[in-house]
């Protein structure tokens, strides 16, 4: 099956719920069993059958098997947000005394969760530079127990070489792990790549409709006991509503992802055409250093990208993000609305560029309207400034 027929089709089965299009929401704490036998069975086997509301219900198990066909993983775990699913991830394949390798460009909560909860477990986090590729190899330790990645990274945008990667350190017993919020599962496939766990900030792009929080986590069939179990002992647990809003919010995955898409593309072209521009940040433009790589790994880019302004004061980006009619101001993506914000990357290794870096989403209003609502913004508050700051 193509994605898109997986996403019409994958977590449903009208046959076992009375017909229903929509697997109903299952809501539970308590689940009563017929029996001790009965009971017994979904003691043993937790995660598959009914057996407490902790472990989940039939609404928890359709999205999984969802985001199981998506990834094409062997099992997946939910999270209650997608920081959860990152740190529950890390959690798994930690321990203390061993090395772990992050990518420089990591989301910053996850760079904290890192530096402050793994480092006080007794984890050594070492930062790796995005472009690393196989030389990741030589930063390898006897102790090294992951490496992972993320790609693009946030706020700057770097596309990683995730192949080579994982081959480097495949030949050592070393997990992949990928935050791949940015491209969902239709645009890359981290496990195909050669990943372990492919995780999902499934808050963004998953929901699609700002109106839910949740994070998924997708392993092979190596990783997914440590993964599962860890998740279990940390008494990690999904409402059914939340699940149901993401089945929801995957039915239209396909036509949202390819329009932020083409609309992303629109506006980052003309951004990197405007004179107080000084780069934009979107792998899929064919400028971006990460372009051939991106076009080799992923089938699409999403909605977010980055810009760095030439210098002007910070009273001028903030006139500019005011003035902004479509571009709401907000932490999150991957909703259908236009975001705006400023970014201020942390980085262990190389500064992230010097003028003031904006990161915008683009969703899914018109692209011209978007266009016309930033040139208004440009051309009133930053303009004035360009000449004395460039
Ligand atoms: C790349 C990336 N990963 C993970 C997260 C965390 O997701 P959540 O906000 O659902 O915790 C975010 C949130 O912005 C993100 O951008």
């Amino acid at each position: 099956m193509k994605i898109d027929t997986l996403l019409a089709h994958a977590g449903r089965d009208p046959l076992r719920f009375g017909g229903l299009v929509n697997p109903p929401v299952s809501r539970a704490s308590t689940i009563l069993h017929p029996s001790m036998a009965s009971f017994r069975r979904a003691q043993a086997d937790k995660h598959g059958q009914p057996y407490y509301g902790r472990f989940g219900t039939a609404s928890h198990r359709m999205l999984e098997e969802a985001c199981i066909a998506l990834d094409g993983g062997c099992g997946a775990v939910l999270f209650p947000s997608g920081l959860a699913a990152c740190a529950g991830a890390l959690s798994a394949v930690t321990a203390p005394g061993a090395h772990l390798l992050v990518v420089d460009s990591v989301y910053g909560p996850v760079r904290e969760f890192c530096e402050v909860d793994l480092v006080s477990r007794g984890v050594e986090v070492e930062f790796f530079e995005p472009t690393i590729g196989a030389a990741i190899a030589g930063r390898l330790k006897p102790s090294t127990c992951a490496v992972y990645c993320e790609s693009p990274g946030s706020l700057t945008f770097e596309i990683q070489d995730l192949p080579a990667i994982c081959e480097a350190v495949h030949r050592h017993d070393v997990a992949v792990l990928v935050d791949n919020t940015w491209a969902t599962p239709l645009f890359c496939r981290p496990l195909a790549l050669g990943a372990d766990i492919a995780i999902q900030a499934a808050t963004k792009y998953l929901v699609g409709h700002s109106d839910a929080m949740l994070g998924v986590a997708v392993a092979n069939e190596r990783r997914l006991g440590a993964l599962r179990a860890t998740a279990a002992r940390q008494g990690t647990s999904v409402g059914a509503d939340d699940c149901a809003l993401a089945l929801r919010g995957l039915r239209t995955l396909g036509v949202r992802m390819r329009q932020h898409q083409a609309s992303a593309l629109t506006v980052a072209q003309w951004l990197a055409g405007r004179p107080e521009v000084r780069r934009v940040d979107y792998p899929a433009l064919p400028q971006d250093p990460g372009y051939a790589r991106w076009k080799r790994d992923f089938s699409g880019a999403s909605g977010l990208f980055g810009f760095e302004l030439h210098p002007v004061p910070e009273a001028a980006v903030d006139a500019f993000i005011d003035g902004l009619a479509l571009f709401g101001i907000g932490v999150s993506w991957g909703g259908f609305e236009s975001l705006v914000l400023p970014s201020h990357p942390k980085r262990s290794l190389a500064p992230a560029g010097h003028g003031p870096l904006l990161r915008l989403h683009i969703g899914l209003e018109d692209p011209q309207d978007l266009v016309d609502d930033l040139s208004q913004g440009l051309e009133r508050f930053v303009r004035p400034h360009h000449g004395a700051y460039a």
